[in-house]
């Protein structure tokens, strides 16, 4: 993809990002207002039923069916984690302004230390939250609950791990951790505009299912969309001495997703009524559709003659085929109180996030070290004068 090309790609996708943050914040703020003043309605729910009906919204294996009295009990922790959060995203989004960090490098600054404090205060109310409460009584229950302790302790290691990062004025991985951290915010708003969005498709899924249908598919999409938007805004410099891999790496990774995806597909067709079979789709085709990305993205870079790309995206490629396989593999070591189900579904919220976010870890790393080679040959005193 050439430079203006992903420009405008790059664009698209932060505003359809911006887009989804600004439909949920609101929903989000005022979530908690009728557990304080019992007359007030709930957006959410109003949207929610308005699409879909209140059975749906609100009856049987919804949200407010099984977790009103944990929300009610515990209001205060739940109105400062939400408040926060939706407040951290907004204030996060504008960290990705170029415009502002070049006019305004203080308010990006001051913006920053604020998203750091409110979205470190809203992840710790989200793990307390957890620890006060038992997991929904619902077949996803215990399952949603591992990813959303993942997720808060992800967020905060990405956001503090970013500001680490600055501190040594490394601005790539610092920008490359804060993209992370963003795409574990999105969850939320991404997760209602699935829990929302899909019933219609599949009306046989209760909403509870469906919050289970969106954490598989975001166990691949949010590590997968951090990946996405690093490679949008980041060209990689050319390196000396990096080649492109021997053909058959590309078949080995090959064979690791297929034999990773019938691994994950058995596992899941061997899981007891009322657990939907379809759920190993949810995994698959996301797993799939960014390994296919992944791949087309090392193909034109090899095309290109652009190994260093070709080695970015080799290593993503390598990220996304281990995902199915890390799904069953994190299947197996889950807490002994888990049933095999609760194990599944936890190795498809959870598993995939471990090799895609190892392969995204690498790619920074290196993009930093070669731009930190590219900074030292500037400070060279004989490159200066060349220049
Ligand atoms: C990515 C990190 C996040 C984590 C780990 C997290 C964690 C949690 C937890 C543990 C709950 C209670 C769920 C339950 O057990 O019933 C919850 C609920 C909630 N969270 Fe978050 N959250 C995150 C991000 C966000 C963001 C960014 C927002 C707002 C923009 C948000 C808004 C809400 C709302 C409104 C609820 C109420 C439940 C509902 O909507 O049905 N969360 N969150």
């Amino acid at each position: 993809m050439d430079g203006h090309k992903r420009i405008a790609v790059s664009r698209r996708f932060f505003v359809l990002t911006v887009a989804i943050a600004a439909f949920y914040v609101p929903l989000a703020l005022n979530y908690t207002w009728p557990l304080f003043a019992p007359g007030l309605s709930r957006w959410q729910d109003a949207v929610n039923t308005a699409i879909n009906g209140d059975g749906y919204a609100l009856g049987d294996g919804s949200v407010e069916s099984v977790r009103h009295g944990a929300y009610a009990e515990h209001r205060m922790v739940l109105i400062v984690h939400t408040t926060l959060a939706g407040i951290a995203l907004a204030l996060g989004l504008f960290q990705f302004s170029a415009r502002v960090r070049a006019r305004w490098p203080a308010a990006h600054r001051w913006i920053g230390r604020s998203y750091l404090a409110l979205m470190s205060v809203s992840m710790l109310t989200a793990l307390v939250f957890l620890y006060l409460t038992p997991p929904a009584q619902h077949f996803i229950g215990p399952a949603f609950e591992t990813q959303l302790r993942a997720l808060a302790i992800g967020t905060l290691g990405s956001g503090w791990y970013a500001v680490y990062a600055i501190r040594r004025r490394d601005v790539v991985t610092h920008q490359a951790w804060m993209i992370y951290g963003i795409a574990l915010m999105m969850t939320a708003p991404l997760l209602r505009v699935i829990w929302i969005g899909i019933q219609p498709l599949i009306p046989q899924h209760d909403l509870l299912t469906n919050i289970g249908v969106g954490s598989v598919i975001l166990g691949v999409a949010a590590p997968g969309s951090a990946v996405f938007a690093f490679m949008l805004t980041q060209q990689p410099t050319p390196a000396a001495g990096v080649r492109c891999a021997p053909r058959w790496t590309y078949g080995a990774a090959l064979l690791l997703a297929i034999a990773g995806s019938l691994t994950y597909t058995a596992l899941v067709l061997g899981l007891p009524a009322p657990i939907p079979h379809s759920l190993a789709l949810f995994h698959l085709v996301p797993a799939w559709l960014t390994l296919a990305v992944a791949v087309r993205g090392m193909v034109r870079a090899r095309a290109a003659g652009d190994t260093a790309r070709e080695r970015q995206w080799r290593w993503l490629m390598w990220g996304f085929a281990a995902a199915p396989t890390a799904a069953s593999l994190y299947a197996q070591i889950v807490p002994p109180a888990f049933t095999t189900a609760d194990a599944v579904l936890a190795g498809g919220m959870d598993g995939p996030v471990i090799p895609i976010t190892v392969a995204f870890a690498l790619v920074v790393h290196a993009a930093a070290r070669s731009q930190r080679h590219t900074d030292d040959d500037l400070d060279e005193p004989n490159v200066l004068a060349v220049a």
